[in-house]
């Protein structure tokens, strides 16, 4: 059902808060949790339509995944409840279409896994999922004996995987990608013999440390991955906030003189930090504090404080380390002074939505200056941005970031015609960026 929300807040923003569980890791926990060897109990796991999709798919292929105290997914809200995962003693054939809704990371980790699960799977999503390409991932499957097919020529989902004996193989990716690399790593762990993916640069490495965490003979050297066959060990594991999450209020912060707000416990992953360069490098105040490791992940206390900005270049390896804050930094570069160049992110285009073009043509309206390119965008600013009814395409981070760019207006509301794609990554989002609207010290 659609969801219209007006925004029309007031900044600075103020005040500390704990950004949800990290949508990447919290995926791979019920994931590797269903391949493991024993039990896991995950704390801080991401309680979203997103994470829910990998649950009940997990929960299709023979897993037991509960809350402590026994709700079931999608039947509460955010609960700080932890999650236990029992996984089976192989993976089942799914008696039933995977629904995978709007999430891409559930979909492409699931071609990998189900390539070795004996049977037949097919794997689907909403109409956003629906148009997004899965050739990427099909084709080095594909070397490593696996059998997938997909709508219009292999191109699209519904995905169809009979489960087939898998050989361990060389990829080099023409693209970063943590989910191509995800995806084949996990067929790796069912394959004969090695599997090897090399990235042009590094993506989010969480599968990696993960696995290598529970006990996988997975090795890294640069940007080349190699795995074995194996699974892995089960146990505790306690989820980050996620950055991605954080980035919304980070970023309004920044560009909002008088803000001061801090994330606590928020993952700091070097592959996912490019976020924080950025915004040191357009000006803006960030202190790191509190920094500790847990799960073999980085996690820390992160403060930015509101001030002048200028603009700045975001390209090369910087990309894949911030691919998913992209849509809230062009709403920032609106409002620092000079060019903003923004090259190489042509990955934007094939995400939830089109991102390049749906924010190129939302900044467009508000007012801001903004040239589109192929690859990325230059914005040159600061321009005062105005309302503008916004149209969120089943694409949660066009609608926060949207949310976000109604801070810069003086005043002027923005409506969004649904925000229910909110609930894939962050309930509460809203209720959140009104409380530290609020003020509070
Ligand atoms: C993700 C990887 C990124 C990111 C997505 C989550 C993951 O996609 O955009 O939101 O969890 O592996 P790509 O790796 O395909 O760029």
């Amino acid at each position: 059902m659609r969801e219209p929300h007006v925004c029309r807040r007031k900044g600075p923003l103020r005040g500390s808060f704990a950004a949800p569980g990290d949508k990447s890791i919290s995926h791979r926990a019920l994931l590797f949790g269903a391949l493991a060897t024993s039990p896991s109990r995950v704390t801080g796991l991401l309680e979203a339509e997103d994470v829910h999709s990998t649950w009940k798919a997990v929960e299709r292929l023979g897993a037991k995944v509960y809350r402590e105290g026994g709700l079931q997914a999608g039947a509460a809200p955010p609960s700080p409840a932890a999650v236990i995962i029992e996984p089976p003693p192989s993976l089942l054939e799914p008696t039933d279409v995977i629904d995978c809704g709007n999430s891409g990371t559930s979909l492409r980790l699931l071609c990998g896994v189900l390539a070795a699960v004996p049977g037949l799977s097919v794997l689907t999503g909403d109409a956003s999922l629906r148009r997004r390409p899965v050739r990427r991932v099909l084709d080095p499957l594909r070397r490593m004996g696996a059998d997938l097919s997909a709508r219009d020529g292999d191109k699209l989902p519904p995905v169809v995987v009979k489960g087939a004996a898998l050989r361990g193989t060389f990829h080099r990716l023409p693209v970063a990608s943590a989910q191509v690399k995800s995806a084949l790593l996990l067929a790796g762990l069912f394959a004969e013999g090695e599997t090897v993916v090399e990235e042009p640069a590094p993506s989010r490495d969480h599968t990696e440390r993960m696995l290598a965490g529970r006990g996988v003979a997975l090795t890294v050297d640069g940007t080349r991955v190699s795995v074995r066959p194996g699974r892995p060990t089960g146990g505790a594991l306690d989820v980050p906030g996620d950055i991605s999450s954080a980035a919304f209020f980070l970023c309004a912060a920044a560009g909002l003189p008088g803000s001061r707000v801090t994330a606590l416990g928020m993952g700091v992953n070097p592959t996912r930090t490019g976020l924080l360069d950025v915004l040191r490098a357009m000006g803006a105040r960030v202190t790191v504090s509190n920094l500790r490791e847990s799960a073999g992940e980085p996690r820390a206390d992160v403060t930015v404080e509101g001030g002048e900005l200028s603009g700045t270049e975001i390209a090369g390896a910087l990309i894949p380390r911030l691919i998913d804050e992209l849509p809230v930094l062009m709403v920032l570069a609106s409002q620092a002074r000079g060019r903003t160049l923004i090259r190489d992110a042509r990955e934007l285009r094939v995400k939830e939505s089109d991102r390049l073009a749906t924010m190129g043509e939302l900044l467009h309206r508000a007012g801001a200056r903004i040239e589109l390119f192929e690859d990325g965008c230059a914005i040159e600013g600061p321009a005062p941005l105005r309302g503008v009814a916004v149209e969120t395409r089943l694409d949660h981070r066009i609608a926060m970031s949207m949310a976000v760019a109604q801070l810069f207006t003086p005043g002027d509301e923005v409506p969004l015609d649904d925000v229910s794609c909110v609930r894939t990554s962050f309930p509460g989002f809203f209720e959140l960026l009104d409380r530290l609207c609020g003020g509070e010290g």
